[in-house]
């Protein structure tokens, strides 16, 4: 009996202390002059209701379109339920820059995460002074790569053309700027390509499988909240799709130690390309803790700038006029060495870039969840312009699509594809395809140089570039990116008559 009392008592006393905490946040939120935002209507206690019509906008194709609605529909900042969690999700400028810049230290990455066991801990998963060292360690390197890399990109795409029919039949882009990249990436990241363009074996396609269910397994865990993740508890498959890939990454560190411990030069030739494992393993050398950093950054590296060109590529073919005005600029510098600095100031190229990115990504959600009691500048109020007190814990989804067709910035042709919107524009957050502030994407520039390169090489090879899909829309798959369902499927022509 005596212990009920003491259950009743403690039941009381945390119900107080809630009502206290929920009071003084209130006054908290009044002084600062913060209103609600405005929540969805969920029919669902934990918010499965979203969830399922989210889950059917992905296999339907338009899980962006889906965003966009929402927005339109709940406001630029609105609150959802995600079972036990609540998510502000927001696509307003002045949020993103509170949370990328003005209130960087307030808003971090969620570190209680249910796909650890894979991910571990690296720069995407870190806080506070533990990432702000990793960051410092990295952005360096990434710099000092900048500068070298065009000649080391070049072998790779030497490898591409091999491939690309000179016939005028059809090919599929998009698995093969996936493989460029991930021949380029792997070798900038490991010292070592893992060679799928010229692969004869299965041996890549192998790793790119586990690789997928591994993220696969990842994205179901993290989507299902960590109080829910148990509910894969007996499912093994993740486990052995994830143990190869840090197989896989450790082979490369130990192959790193055996070259080293012989004073072998990783790669052939007088220069060598500028490899990430380098300039890392001095800071870390427990070969575990090397892993997952290393793998923290093979990540956001995968895809990315292979759905970038492709992209580009898809809107270039349904709208070749400016295949042709790329193909005048391009030629203009046709003798000249290519240099990073001469990449940098082919501005019609940079700007395709950009309109692909603005019309179809990959630039997806950046996620951060509050570490204290905080505020977002906007979304309170029934027409959004005050501030929303935010509690320590909500997770605050900041969603790129939208932003990047606002007519008030980019203009009422917003479905257009339109390179030379961007002439002249000064943007800062209003573009944000790579965050900004601190956490900014370290490869910015690495990714536009690589795939300006390949344009270049692209439009002064072929004439033309022609569309051989049939539907002329874009239907999304969304695995973490979300890329073309279809492909990217075109013929190139020599000549264009
Ligand atoms: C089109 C290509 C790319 C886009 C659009 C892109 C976009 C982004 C974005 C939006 C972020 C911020 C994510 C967040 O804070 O939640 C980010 C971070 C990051 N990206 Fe990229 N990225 C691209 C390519 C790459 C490549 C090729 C690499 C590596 C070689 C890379 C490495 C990273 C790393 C390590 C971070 C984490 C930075 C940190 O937290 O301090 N990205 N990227």
């Amino acid at each position: 009996m005596a212990s009920l009392y003491v259950l009743l008592a403690a039941v009381v006393l945390v119900i107080l202390r809630s009502l206290s905490t929920a009071r003084s946040r209130s006054q908290r939120a009044k002084s600062l002059g913060c209103l609600p935002v405005n929540k969805y209507p969920h029919t669902h206690l934990l918010g499965y209701d979203l969830y399922r019509a989210r889950l059917k906008a992905v296999l339907d194709g338009r899980r962006n379109g889906f965003d966009r609605e929402l927005f339109a529909n709940y406001g630029a900042t609105y609150q959802e339920r995600a079972n036990l969690s609540t998510i502000i999700n927001s696509t307003e400028t002045a949020n993103f820059q509170a949370v990328g810049a003005t209130q960087f230290q307030v808003f971090g990455r969620d570190t209680r995460r249910a796909a650890a066991p894979f991910f571990g801990c690296g720069i995407l998963s870190m806080n506070g002074p533990e990432w702000k060292q990793t960051r410092d360690l990295v952005t360096p390197l990434f710099k000092r790569a900048e500068l070298l890399d065009i000649e080391y990109f070049k072998k790779y795409v030497d490898r591409l053309f091999a491939l690309l029919p000179l016939d005028g039949s059809t090919v599929d882009m998009q698995p093969l700027l996936q493989k460029l990249f991930l021949d380029s990436s792997t070798e900038f990241i490991f010292g070592e390509s893992i060679d799928s363009l010229r692969d004869t074996t299965t041996k890549s396609q192998d790793f790119l499988q586990a690789f997928n269910a591994a993220l696969a397994g990842a994205g179901k865990r993290l989507n299902m909240g960590g109080a829910f993740s148990f509910i894969y508890a007996f499912d093994k498959s993740w486990e052995k799709s994830y143990t190869q890939v840090h197989a896989f990454i450790d082979g490369r560190i130990k192959k790193y130690y055996e070259k080293a411990a012989e004073k072998e030069p990783a790669l052939e030739g007088s220069r060598r390309r500028y490899v990430l494992l380098d300039g890392m393993v001095k800071h870390f050398p427990d070969p575990v803790e090397l892993r997952f950093q290393l793998l923290n950054i093979f990540f956001p590296a995968r895809d990315t700038s292979a759905i970038l060109v492709s992209n580009a590529l898809f809107l270039l073919a349904r709208n070749p006029q400016y295949w042709k005005e790329l193909r005048q600029e391009a030629l203009k510098i046709q003798d000249e060495p290519i240099t990073f600095e001469l990449l940098k100031g082919l501005h019609l190229f940079r700007y395709t870039l950009f309109e692909a990115i603005r019309l179809l990504g990959p630039s997806g959600q950046v996620r951060r969840i509050a570490l204290r009691d905080t505020t977002l500048p906007r979304g309170g109020g029934p027409d959004g312009s005050a501030p929303v007190f935010v509690r320590k814990g909500t997770g605050v989804f900041l969603n790129n699509f939208p932003k990047m067709r606002d007519t008030d910035v980019w203009g009422d042709d917003i479905e257009a594809f339109r390179p030379n919107r961007f002439e002249g524009k000064v943007l800062t957050w209003e573009f944000t395809p790579f965050f900004g502030g601190p956490r900014i994407c370290p490869a910015i520039n690495q990714v536009i140089s690589q795939s300006v390169y390949l344009l270049v090489r692209l439009v002064l090879r072929f004439e033309m570039v022609e569309n051989r899909d049939e539907c002329l829309e874009y239907i999304e798959a969304t695995r973490m990116l979300v890329e073309s369902r279809n492909g990217i499927k075109v013929a190139f022509h020599l000549d264009a008559t």
